[in-house]
């Protein structure tokens, strides 16, 4: 009778949470009510599932890439399979697979694929065609920096070979190894980052550095996993993230797959809710981060950290070590991506009737401009959680930890 009783009491709760969930009660100096405690993640094992199956983001079978279709979400759940490495590239630029570390596996596999597709016998003609693949690889997205290092990583990898036979199957393994080493480094940040996250804390993150985002885990999302898998109460505002709207479409999905309350906000509102104190940490990803501790990643990340600094609220990015641009002094040396005015001016949603539909939102006949990127400077930066720990945003713990 009790346990029913809780267990209404719960569901009262999150109904009412979900509904605003700027009202969670804060625990300071008070004795936390037995509901708020019970509310836990959907699951304790150490891989995200999805209706009940383990998916990776990207993985690769019998020589195709197979990629969950991040375009298709959060209507349908799909797989997008590519057959070589140029369907693999084109996925990469057309976003079917987008975030980071996600890109980065994706490229990895997609020169694993040149790779055994390659005829011959002779290693100097396939590290020539390689070389070919790896530049249209890299043409497709100009700012996430794990797509560079995990197409250097398997170069290097393959380097090794002394046959073109040997090379393929050097290829295979270091594709396979780039993802699971991948995944761990998601869980060592989930590990250091989980520490910084009190019970019934309020997070807000921008865009989509979840699982989805990475092979598994996610960056920014990984440290909320490991909280609620832990039984810490905790509640996300999800920045909608214009133009592509990868909170709204895919944080906002992943965390109601992992039981995580949450509630969508639009982006002009994350100040509102910072400037009232409903918002006890900021936890973003990254894209690419300089020598200086400058992090670029998805637009209207700037403005987040700086309202952030305003009020006092810590700011962090979590990123692996992957992320860090050896070559860029500082924020100005990164490249930022334009995408079309069309992301900007259209948005794609379900209809009543159920059809996917791309509409205009916008006055059609004006222009749009679309960088994709922003820079953070380091100084609104409270710290990076990396899989070694969490780090300073600049030069000094940046050097150490290459190290
Ligand atoms: O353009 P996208 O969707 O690839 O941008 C993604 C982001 O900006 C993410 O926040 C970033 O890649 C971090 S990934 C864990």
């Amino acid at each position: 009778m009790l346990n029913i009783t809780f267990a209404l009491l719960n569901k009262v709760k999150r109904d009412f949470l979900c509904f605003y969930p700027s009202l969670i009660r804060k625990n300071q100096n008070t004795s936390k009510p037995y509901f708020l405690k019970v509310f836990k993640a959907s699951s304790s094992i150490d891989i995200m599932l999805v209706n009940g199956r383990h998916y990776r983001t990207v993985w690769m079978e019998n020589g195709l890439v197979k990629l969950i279709d991040q375009t298709k979400l959060p209507f349908s759940f799909e797989i997008h399979s590519c057959a070589n490495f140029r369907d693999t590239a084109a996925a990469i630029k057309n976003m079917v697979v987008r975030g980071a570390p996600a890109i980065g596996a994706t490229a990895a596999y997609a020169l694993v694929q040149a790779c055994i597709s390659f005829k011959g016998a002779n290693l100097k003609s396939l590290l020539l065609f390689l070389g070919e693949a790896e530049k249209i690889i890299t043409s497709t997205r100009p700012t996430a920096y794990d797509l560079f290092f995990a197409v250097d990583f398997v170069k290097k990898e393959i380097g090794r070979a002394k046959s073109a036979e040997q090379a393929k199957k050097i290829a295979v393994a270091a594709g396979n190894n780039y993802a699971d080493e991948s995944v761990k480094r998601c869980m060592a940040i989930g590990s250091h980052g989980e520490k910084l996250i009190k019970d019934d804390f309020r997070l807000l993150t921008h865009c989509n550095a979840g699982w989805l985002a990475c092979v598994d885990w996610g960056t920014a999302t990984a440290p909320v996993y490991k909280a609620a898998r832990n039984k810490k109460y905790i509640s996300v505002f999800v920045d909608e993230t214009r133009p592509r709207s990868q909170g709204s479409r895919l944080t906002a999905w992943e965390l109601k797959h992992e039981g995580v309350d949450h509630s969508i906000i639009a982006d002009n509102a994350a100040g509102f809710f910072m400037s009232k104190g409903d918002i006890d940490m900021v936890i973003v990803g990254a894209d690419r981060i300089a020598m200086n501790g400058d992090v670029a990643n998805k637009i209207g990340t700037l403005e987040k950290a700086i309202v952030a600094k305003e009020f006092g609220i810590p700011f962090y990015v979590a990123a692996p070590f992957s992320t860090i641009d050896f070559n860029c002094k500082s924020g100005k040396d990164i490249p930022i991506e334009e995408r079309s005015e069309d992301e900007v001016k259209k948005q794609t949603g379900l209809t009543d009737g159920g059809e996917l539909k791309t509409i205009f939102v916008s006055n059609p006949e004006s222009r749009a401009i679309n960088p994709s990127f922003d820079v953070t400077p380091a100084k609104f930066i409270k710290g990076i959680i990396t899989e070694k720990g969490i780090i300073k945003a600049n030069k000094n713990a940046i050097r150490k930890l290459m190290k």
